[in-house]
């Protein structure tokens, strides 16, 4: 088996695999990992865990293909040329894709794949960091049910729960959909923080009330701790947020819908980045708010 993407997500991810893969299960493989930056792999080097030198070597003989990378940009960097995971994906293997990378995208790479003789699979995961470390994520999975099934006893080494939404792009489809409900959570959360605080309201007092009551979801109280320390350094960066945006537009478009409160999410997450906070937490959107409402104070932005 190959695991290609050993970023914030991936690393957790393969590491819980590599624990599965030793846990004597009758499932038997073994595992071989790549990452662009090879110092990621050195956590799962010292378990034993062989590093590959490219995508190719990392993908030559195994059953399963796992990737976990950024966006489609950074899976076709290391899907295709020379040295690329499609080079050394055998015939009666099956790549599956955990990245969110929308439905357009992923039905392209099941073309690649098919190209060479083999299967893919895309599942992206609900679930952060966290739920990524104690194997507690949610796989959306789009697929041939017999090719999903095959593959359950692997996805739940690593999730508590396995959605199968459809044929191949569907489990895309659903990520998509799932994280425009999140990015509204988001919005909610961070800008009404802002408007409690500038109300005269505590952190602590407005932090207690949004996690304790109706309207604290679980991705909410996750952040209990962060928010109230104001820590924002990135479980899922803005940048990466932003980009889920753009792909909810992406199937909005794809399928003739449009809903313009989506729209004004990507913006301001736009807005947001390009003041610099691409890099942290998504939640620093409360950071941006903070600014906007700043400088409506001081009559430099226009009161609508
Ligand atoms: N973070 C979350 O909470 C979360 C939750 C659910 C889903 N997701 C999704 O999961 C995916 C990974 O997210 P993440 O938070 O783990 O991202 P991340 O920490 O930024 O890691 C990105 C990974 O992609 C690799 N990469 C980037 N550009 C590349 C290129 N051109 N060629 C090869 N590899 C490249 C990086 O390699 P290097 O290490 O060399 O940079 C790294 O392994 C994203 O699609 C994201 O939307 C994230």
């Amino acid at each position: 088996m190959a695991f290609l993407g050993l970023g914030t997500m991936g690393l957790p991810m393969a590491t819980r695999v590599a624990q599965f893969a030793r846990s004597g299960t009758r499932v038997k493989f073994e595992l071989s990992v790549w990452n662009r930056t090879s110092k990621r792999a050195a956590l799962l080097a010292k378990m034993g865990v062989p590093t590959a030198p490219t995508p190719r070597e990392c993908a030559q003989g195994a059953e399963f293909v796992f990737t976990m990378v950024s966006d489609v940009e950074a899976l076709r960097a290391l899907a295709t040329g020379p040295d690329g995971l499609l080079e050394g994906l055998g015939r009666r293997a099956t790549w599956i894709d955990m990245s969110t990378i929308g439905r357009s995208a992923a039905l392209e790479m099941a073309r690649l794949a098919e190209a060479q003789g083999a299967k893919f699979i895309d599942a992206p995961v609900s679930g952060s960091v966290g739920p990524a470390e104690r194997g507690e994520l949610a796989f959306l999975v789009g697929g041939a049910a017999r090719d999903v099934q095959r593959l359950e006893p692997l996805f739940m080494a690593m999730a508590k729960r396995v959605i199968h939404a459809g044929d191949v792009g569907q489990g895309q489809a659903l990520k998509v959909v799932l994280n425009g409900v999140g990015a509204h959570q988001v919005i909610a959360f961070t800008s009404m923080l802002v408007l409690g605080l500038k109300s005269g309201l505590t952190r602590a007092t407005l932090v207690d009330a949004f996690t304790s009551g109706p309207f604290g979801s679980p991705a909410i109280v996750g952040k209990k701790a962060k928010v109230l320390a104001k820590d924002y350094s990135p479980e899922i960066s803005l940048e990466m947020s932003r980009k889920d945006a753009q792909l909810n537009l992406d199937l909005q478009q794809e399928v003739g819908v449009d809903l313009p409160a989506q729209r004004e999410i990507h913006k301001e997450m736009s807005a947001a980045v390009a003041q610099g906070l691409g890099a942290d937490d998504v939640f620093a959107m409360e950071r941006y708010y903070g600014k906007q409402g700043a400088l409506e104070k001081k009559g430099k932005v226009a009161k609508t």
